[in-house]
């Protein structure tokens, strides 16, 4: 699916849109739901992943975790969501996997009620294959306009994103 975004307010408003799609949709049976978010340094990443997060914990400060790896949103339980955490991933200034399993990644993708959105997850293999949802921002015409490319094989996503139809016109 694809989409173009002719500001940062609109790419941030598909990330809230995106993440209210997303809650709703039950969690997988054994490991996280994982989005791997692609796409050159300043293509609207974190822009997304700032709607996204947002929506669900309106006070939240998203800043790159460019500098941690890594950052967690827990979710409050009192709002009866099904997911628990949100986690923020930035592999850009990784240079091996080893650094990964500082941050306990395999235990935050191994939990079903964990979100996890990764910019940067072709910097590591093992990544884009545990990825259900990929994402891939590009730089188009002039300085505001940004593309999306969203693949998945969740049929459950497709539906959704294509009954929202935000396809092309957000
Ligand atoms: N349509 C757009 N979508 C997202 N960001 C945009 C857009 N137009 C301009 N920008 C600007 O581009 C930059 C995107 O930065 P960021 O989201 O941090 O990118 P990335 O995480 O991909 O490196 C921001 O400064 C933002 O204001
Ligand atoms: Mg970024």
């Amino acid at each position: 699916m694809n989409y173009i975004f002719k500001s940062s307010r609109e790419t941030k408003q598909f990330g809230k849109l995106f993440s209210y799609l997303l809650i709703r949709i039950p969690p997988r049976k054994k490991r996280a739901r994982v989005i791997g978010i692609s796409g050159d340094l300043g293509a609207g990443k974190t822009t997304f992943v700032q709607g996204f997060i947002t929506a669900i914990i309106p006070r939240a400060k998203v800043t790159s975790p460019t500098f941690l790896i890594a950052r967690v949103y827990p979710l409050l339980a009192r709002k009866k969501h099904i997911y628990k955490n949100i986690y923020h991933l930035d592999l850009y200034r990784i240079t091996h996997i080893k650094e990964l399993q500082t941050i306990g990644f395999e235990e935050m993708i191994a939990n079903p009620y964990n979100i996890v959105l990764i910019e940067w997850p072709e910097k590591a293999k093992n990544i884009m294959l545990k990825t259900d949802i990929y994402m891939k921002f590009s730089h188009i015409k002039n300085e505001k306009e940004r593309a999306l490319l969203i693949t998945t094989k969740e049929k459950k996503i497709t539906t959704l994103l294509k009954k929202s139809d935000l396809e092309g016109k957000v």
